[in-house]
């Protein structure tokens, strides 16, 4: 499908059965029951497209992607089990070794950064929610395309040695860190917010 060009018109509404059924029963796959297949390069380019095109106000575009596949997800391994190691020195092999791998758990692992500017009109706030946007269209674009995926942190989005190898600046935070693959094991429906105590009527 060709990308809309400034000013086309586009449609305001996209009845379809297919994307109510996955919003409707789409679930994360943890990533330690990811494996391969991933996205070739132009799904994925498709997958950050969608992930970007994002409620915005005022079009402050506060996030940006940072892309690890094969020999990425690998370095970006041995640097977490440097600075675990440094950082736990008591810690068993086995343990250090976890992290070596943990890129390696999924082909693709978008870092989802959050890049606020504090001088803009645009509250920090709405700046903040615009990336966690980002993160779920990411989700939802993988699902789409056929792969499995999850958000998560962990230690190293909150890392200042790992945040620093990533070349974040001071006002850069990781949203999260979204591993795409396919799932290993098809997961269950887990527990959900009871409707009746988060919904009210004003
Ligand atoms: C900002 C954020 C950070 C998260 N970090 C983690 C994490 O570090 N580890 C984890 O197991 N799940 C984490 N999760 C939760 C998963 O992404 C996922 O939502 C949950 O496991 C299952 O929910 P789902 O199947 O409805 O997506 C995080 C979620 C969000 C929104």
């Amino acid at each position: 499908m060709k990308k809309p060009e400034l000013g086309d018109e586009l449609a305001s509404a996209h009845s379809s059965d297919d994307t109510l059924a996955l919003l409707r029963t789409r679930r994360s796959t943890p990533a330690d029951l990811l494996g391969g297949p991933g996205p070739d390069q132009q799904t994925l380019s498709d997958m950050l497209e969608i992930a970007a095109r994002v409620p915005d106000h005022r079009r402050v575009a506060p996030f940006r992607f940072m892309v690890f596949v094969g020999e990425a997800c690998e370095r970006f391994g041995a640097t977490l089990a440097r600075i675990f190691a440094e950082q736990t020195p008591d810690a068993e092999a086995a343990k250090i070794d976890y992290e070596r791998q943990r890129f390696m758990r999924a082909p693709v692992v978008i870092a989802v950064i959050s890049k606020i500017d504090p001088a803009h009109r645009t509250p920090e706030w709405e700046q903040i929610l615009t990336s966690g946007a980002a993160c779920q269209n990411l989700l939802i674009a993988a699902s789409a395309h056929g792969f499995a995926a999850q958000w998560i942190t962990e230690w190293y989005a909150y890392d200042k040695a790992v945040l620093k190898v990533l070349g974040l600046t001071e006002k850069e935070r990781i949203a999260g860190y979204v591993y795409i693959g396919t799932a290993r094991e098809e997961p269950k429906e887990r527990g959900r917010p009871d409707m009746g105590s988060i919904v009210s009527m004003f």
